[in-house]
């Protein structure tokens, strides 16, 4: 099947390593430029070399902290420099940190509140005007918790936040379906990522087991598939609704999980 995306501009944010790394390289493959960010500019330099060289593609890197308005524009602006255009948008960034309510100040609450809300606002704003001119598409990187919170770890600032995404997209689908802009999104349930790994650390101590139990755990009590993720396979499903083979496809959310999710919807 071609997806359409060869000499495409992706932009694809918080991409040196984990799903951002894997979604750049997968559209890389498909002949899409990319504009890759993440805030460690040795880190991005050598995750969009190494896509380059890996696709024979066209990277450029942008350091930028996506969790402040000027680390926004400067990704987007950046990258409509070197290839003047913008088709997709992948939106993207770390993952806030794992809390109990009550262990969560102030300061915490603005911090996730600017990495995982205010970003995907940001980009969104920055990237309207080109994606209106190309009829482009936007993906939002989420994750399985606005369907149902995660369980494992306290992980309530990401609980609350990734559903006012959700809510986000699900109005910008209709308001943007008249200039021709898909919005949708993914929900990773537990790809294989330095995240995760980490993640589970923090469950293995908690409950005084080892990682790898922790994981053993999901893999046979909880995902009927019975394994992790890898990023590449939720890359594959990212490309697909980048590209133009999903053209009737808008507001939708997918959860690529393996399973996970037991709702029917
Ligand atoms: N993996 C999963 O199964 C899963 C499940 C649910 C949700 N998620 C969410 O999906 C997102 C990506 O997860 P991942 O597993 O790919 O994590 P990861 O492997 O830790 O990668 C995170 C990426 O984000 C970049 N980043 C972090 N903070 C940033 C900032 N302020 N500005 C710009 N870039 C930033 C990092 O690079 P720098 O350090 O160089 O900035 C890195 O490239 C996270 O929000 C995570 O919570 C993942």
């Amino acid at each position: 099947m071609d997806l359409g995306l060869k000499d495409k501009v992706a932009f694809v944010a918080a991409a040196s390593k984990g799903l951002g790394r894997a979604i750049a390289e997968e559209l890389a493959r498909e002949g899409a430029k990319v504009v890759m960010c993440s805030r460690d500019e040795a880190a991005i330099g050598r995750a969009a070399r190494e896509v380059a060289d890996a696709t024979k593609g066209e990277t450029v890197a942008v350091a930028a902290d996506l969790s402040t308005a000027g680390g926004c524009e400067r990704f987007i602006r950046a990258g409509l420099e070197r290839f003047g255009r913008m088709d997709v948008l992948i939106v993207n960034a770390g993952g806030p940190p794992p809390g109990r309510f009550e262990e969560l100040d102030e300061a915490k609450w603005d911090l996730a509140y600017q990495l995982t809300l205010q970003s995907a606002v940001r980009l969104t704003r920055l990237a309207l005007p080109e994606l209106k001119r190309t009829k482009g598409n936007i993906v939002y990187s989420t994750s399985t918790s606005v369907r149902q919170p995660t369980q494992y770890l306290n992980l309530i600032l990401s609980n609350s936040l990734r559903g006012a995404v959700h809510g986000m997209l699900k109005t910008l689908s209709k308001d943007l379906a008249p200039y021709g802009i898909r919005v949708n999104a993914l929900q990773p349930g537990r790809i294989d990522t330095e995240r995760v790994r980490q993640l589970d650390e923090i469950g293995a101590k908690a409950q005084g087991k080892t990682p790898e139990e922790v994981r053993r755990g999901y893999e046979t009590g909880v995902i009927p598939l019975g394994r992790y993720g890898e990023p590449r396979e939720f890359a594959a499903a990212a490309v697909f609704l980048a590209s133009e083979r999903a053209s009737y496809i808008t507001g939708v959310s997918l959860q690529v999980d393996g399973g996970m999710l037991m709702s029917m919807f």
